[in-house]
């Protein structure tokens, strides 16, 4: 065991310079002379991928067996941090056994487009739930003694020249959109590494981008650990040094070093900056490396594949369920067909650096059958290719076999070549073969349950208009087959709701125009308005709301309270009962959405700001207690550059998603509104409505080339001059800053604001 503290002043210029950059695909060199141990970094948020030795960076499928639990784009949908918490734990406990040390994950991007070929990486559409699903993944981990790396800091919403786009991003959007989630990780989980994405964003690179990596990240949100770039993202390691990219990744075989010392040796890179890199490296590698030694536990994969299996049922979303058709009957009589190829070939996993090589890997054909196994028959047609080729015999064998059949269950989805880390997609439609095989399929029974399997959002209603139920189950992990069983005979309940709006058309999605972006530059301009913020924004129809999923039970809201303690300081706490009013037991995840209609400010027609995922007995009722801070009613201020939760009345919304909201109620805060502070580009208006602004206004106008130094503003002229900014006021000689100078005019103007 080393000593941090003592590590780094006895290392040379060379060691430090070496120490910053990765000694191999995935392990950082340590420092051997001084006790020092390599850090081993591996992939990914959804099972460890630890490489076989001699396997490329490329070779994706070499890796150790490891368990592939369901995507996050599924577990997105469980909004159970307890349940990610667990599968951080298992992850901990699987990277331990195979020597790694930092597990490369959560991804938290926020899901701007549909298209996105990584959606299935990540979480939601909205920040608070990304965040919080995030921060409990990372808790589980890290309480297991693996260290977690959030990524990818920031703004990395597609795949499209993901490693040259700059995005375009307004800072109120970033703020309020894409950064909350990782710094609801940083702040709540103290994740040990913090990974920067490959784009640039507004023209610099993330790797390069100091606004990003240190004065957000580290002086506002208190990062600890050390900052790490996304695999070959660094273009200029000197630049990303100083801008606060601690550990360059992968290896280079020496440049990235040579160019350190070079810079230090010349004097354009203070030495320290290399010292404070190597000082939280240091660090992390003691706490991660210290408890651990050489011991390597061992896993109970069995467990693990019961806690995918358990994951994958509780991210589930049942979007529709015509006459309570689902669950079927497991004993009832008459054939069960089960049809297409996705039943027998799983699609469980996304392609690209998350991808695992799973334990064992259930087939939803093996389990049904073996659920139904001397009770019903099954008969298996594949009804279609994974090449989407049509094949008029695959489309009569699934027809003939629906047609002898009591019960359909469709297995339909993305094959793996739509979709993947790496590219976007360019519709959201489910491959044209599959739809052909599910309406002749419906032409012939009208007992047609669909289970859908695909990493991002697909266009739901050719299905649902076709099906007497549809379980969307994303990526479900290698125990997706088997849960598929559980929930289709009502073993498991569907415990998912949708983590991102399903819309009726892509052209609905207020991306739309805006993405991917060309020659190099894509323009976020549909700013805070993402996801659900959009469609409610223009009331516009949606196919599933965000937030919504069905169970097999049926839930009350009812007594809603909301009690605020102190009207001038924004805090709240929600109350309301939450009844299982159906036969079954169930899981019901109570949302709470905020609106604040009277704001200066436009903002989206709610929010989402605290959720419970509660499990009932049937019968049984519980009082749900929720808390709303400050930050739940603030938006960011562009004038003040700041978080600000204004006066007025908030609208409270409890409800089982967007858009079923089933209580309400409103609220009046009163906190004090820090003064926007008065520059040359306020306006006239609002330098008279400032209380020391308008006396230094009357000292500029009396200023002015050849003015009288008497001033009297009527009311005609305040009309015509309120709006006037005062820097085109001193532009057209209507003022003069006051002799003194322009700094001293203005801290005079801003005196009495107390800014
Ligand atoms: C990839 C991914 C990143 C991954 C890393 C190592 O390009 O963007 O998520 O952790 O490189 O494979």
């Amino acid at each position: 065991m080393f000593d941090p503290q003592a590590a780094a002043p006895a290392m040379t210029l060379a060691e430090k310079a070496a120490f910053l950059t990765g000694a191999t695909a995935w392990t950082t060199p340590g420092l051997p002379r001084l006790g020092v141990p390599p850090l081993t970094l591996t992939d990914g948020p959804h099972g460890v991928r630890k490489q076989l030795p001699g396997a490329r960076l490329m070779d994706l499928d070499q890796s150790e067996p490891a368990t592939a639990f369901p995507a996050a784009s599924a577990t997105g949908c469980s909004w159970d941090p307890a349940l990610l918490a667990e599968i951080g734990a298992a992850l901990a406990a699987e990277s331990r056994a195979l020597g790694t040390d930092v597990l490369l994950g959560p991804g938290v991007n926020i899901k701007r487009s549909p298209l996105c070929g990584r959606n299935f990486e990540y979480f939601s559409e909205d920040p608070v739930l990304s965040g919080e699903l995030a921060a409990a993944w990372v808790r589980g981990l890290q309480d297991g003694g693996a260290g977690a790396c959030v990524k990818h800091f920031a703004a990395n919403n597609q795949e499209t020249d993901r490693m040259r786009v700059s995005a375009e991003v307004d800072e109120r959007t970033l703020r309020e959109i894409y950064l909350p989630a990782f710094e609801r990780v940083v702040t709540r989980a103290q994740p040990a590494t913090v990974m920067c994405s490959y784009n640039r964003l507004n023209g610099i690179p993330a790797s390069e981008h100091r606004w990003l990596l240190t004065e957000v990240l580290r002086a506002e949100w208190g990062f600890g650990g050390f900052t790490v770039s996304d695999w070959g993202a660094v273009t200029d390691r000197v630049a990303a040094l100083a801008a606060g990219l601690d550990l360059q990744m992968p290896a280079d075989g020496g440049p990235a070093a040579a160019a350190l010392v070079a810079a230090v040796s010349a004097g354009t890179l203070p030495e320290a900056v290399l010292d404070r890199a190597v000082e939280r490296i240091l660090r992390v590698t003691a706490r991660l490396t210290g408890p651990r030694g050489d011991s390597r536990p061992a896993v109970d994969h069995e467990r693990h594949h019961a806690l995918a299996r358990r994951a994958a049922a509780g991210s589930a979303v049942l979007l529709t369920n015509e006459d309570e058709f689902l669950p079927l009957d497991p004993a009832a009589g008459g054939t069960l067909a089960v049809i297409g190829e996705f039943a027998r070939t799983p699609r469980y996993q996304g392609g690209g650096s998350s991808q695992v090589v799973p334990t064992r890997l259930d087939s939803a054909l093996a389990e049904i059958t073996a659920a139904v196994a001397g009770r019903r028959d099954v008969v298996f047609a594949p009804g279609f290719t994974l090449d989407g080729a049509p094949s008029p015999e695959l489309l009569a064998g699934a027809v003939a076999a629906a047609r002898s059949a009591a019960d359909v269950v469709m297995f339909l989805g993305l094959p793996e070549a739509a979709e993947s880390e790496g590219f976007d997609r360019t519709a959201i439609g489910l491959p044209a073969t599959q739809l052909d095989v599910l309406r002749a399929v419906a032409a012939v029974s009208q007992r047609v349950a669909v289970v859908l399997s695909n990493g991002g959002v697909v266009a739901t209603r050719p299905v649902t208009e076709q099906a007497r139920a549809v379980l969307e189950m994303w990526l479900p992990g290698q125990a997706g087959g088997g849960a598929a069983a559980d929930l289709l005979f009502g073993a498991a309940e569907p415990g998912g709701r949708l983590a991102e709006t399903i819309p009726l058309a892509l052209s609905d999605n207020p991306s739309y125009v805006n993405f991917p972006g060309a020659a190099g530059r894509v323009r976020y301009g549909e700013r805070i308005y993402v996801g659900y913020r959009w469609y409610d924004k223009v009331a516009r129809d949606v196919a599933h709301p965000f937030g919504h999923g069905l169970s097999y039970t049926t839930f009350a809201y009812s007594g809603l309270q909301v009690e605020v303690p102190d009207p001038a300081r924004p805090a709240a706490v929600v109350r309301f009962t939450l009844a299982n009013t159906g036969r079954r037991a169930g899981s019901e995840v109570a949302q709470v959405y905020v609106s604040d209609p009277e704001a200066s400010a436009d903002r989206p027609e709610r929010e989402l700001k605290a959720f419970r995922k509660v499990r009932l007995a049937p019968g049984e009722s519980c009082l749900v207690e929720l808390a709303l801070t400050e930050r739940d009613f603030a938006f960011w201020d562009e004038q003040r550059r700041g978080w600000t939760a204004e006066p007025g009345t908030f609208r409270i919304a409890v409800g089982a998603s967007s858009r079923d909201l089933r209580l309400t109620a409103e609220i009046e805060l009163t906190p004090p509104l820090p003064p926007t502070p008065l520059t040359l580009d306020s306006t006239i208006g609002e330098w008279l409505a400032a209380p020391s602004g308008r006396d230094a206004l009357m000292a500029a106008l009396a200023a002015a080339p050849g003015g009288t130094g008497e001033i009297v503003i009527d009311d005609s002229m305040l009309a015509m001059a309120a709006p006037v900014p005062f820097r085109q006021a001193l532009a057209l000689g209507f003022a003069a800053i006051p002799s003194g100078g322009e700094a001293a005019f203005l801290a005079r103007a801003n005196a009495g604001l107390g800014g």
